[in-house]
């Protein structure tokens, strides 16, 4: 099924892109191809029990995706209220349980306490994501729980990053070939286990 069916099947709207805030630290929206949402499931690492954020959500894409597949609880964090308007209208049309919520916040200011799923498709700078990671140790300090992060990315920029950083394990690899990704290039799907240092 290709991504119009999907957000056809699921009642939203998540195909337009857009840059209007990008600078050089956070970036502009771009959605997850539903395809790599497939395998993300198929690696069994979800369940419904799972509180999933996704750091910079724009139009909610994943969050609707996982929540209808999984069951999971979503809670998709975005710096655009632009954006996030879109996603409250497709929340309003999702024919899903509606367990989904958007909060409109920077990444690196807010991590949900009962949050233990985290994924994040190149919303911005490693600068801006060892913040995040901070912010997720805090949180794990006040409320020890084991922690997933699910990395979808093709830039050099986190090629080179995330096998040098201490507080990442890494889980499992998947990799996309550019044409399965309708991409340049190609990706890989990283999942990352959070470890204290
Ligand atoms: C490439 S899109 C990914 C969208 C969605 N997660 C998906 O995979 O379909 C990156 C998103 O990150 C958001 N973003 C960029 N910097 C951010 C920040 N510092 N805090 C929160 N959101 C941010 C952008 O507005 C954009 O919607």
């Amino acid at each position: 099924m290709n991504d119009l069916m999907w957000d056809e099947r699921l009642g939203i709207s998540t195909e337009s892109v857009d840059y209007s805030l990008e600078d050089s630290e956070n970036y502009g929206y771009d959605p997850t191809p539903y395809f790599v949402l497939e395998e993300l499931v198929k690696l069994d690492l979800l369940d419904s029990e799972d509180v999933v954020v996704d750091y910079g959500c724009g139009s909610g894409r994943v969050g609707f995706f996982l929540q209808s597949q999984v069951g999971c609880r979503v809670i998709g964090i975005d710096h655009s209220p632009k954006l996030l308007e879109g996603a409250h209208e497709n929340l309003e049309r999702y024919d899903g349980d509606g367990n989904i919520e958007f909060v409109c916040s920077k990444a690196e200011d807010y991590c949900p306490i009962e949050a233990n799923r985290f994924y994040l498709f190149n919303p911005f700078s490693t600068r801006v994501f060892r913040k995040v990671l901070d912010r997720i140790g805090e949180s794990v300090k006040k409320n020890p729980r084991e922690i997933l992060i699910f990395f979808y990315y093709s830039t050099i920029e986190y090629k080179l990053y995330l096998p040098t950083e201490p507080r990442l394990e890494l889980v499992k690899s998947v990799g996309f070939d550019a044409e399965a990704i309708n991409s340049l290039s190609d990706g890989r799907l990283d999942v990352y286990r959070f470890q204290s240092v």
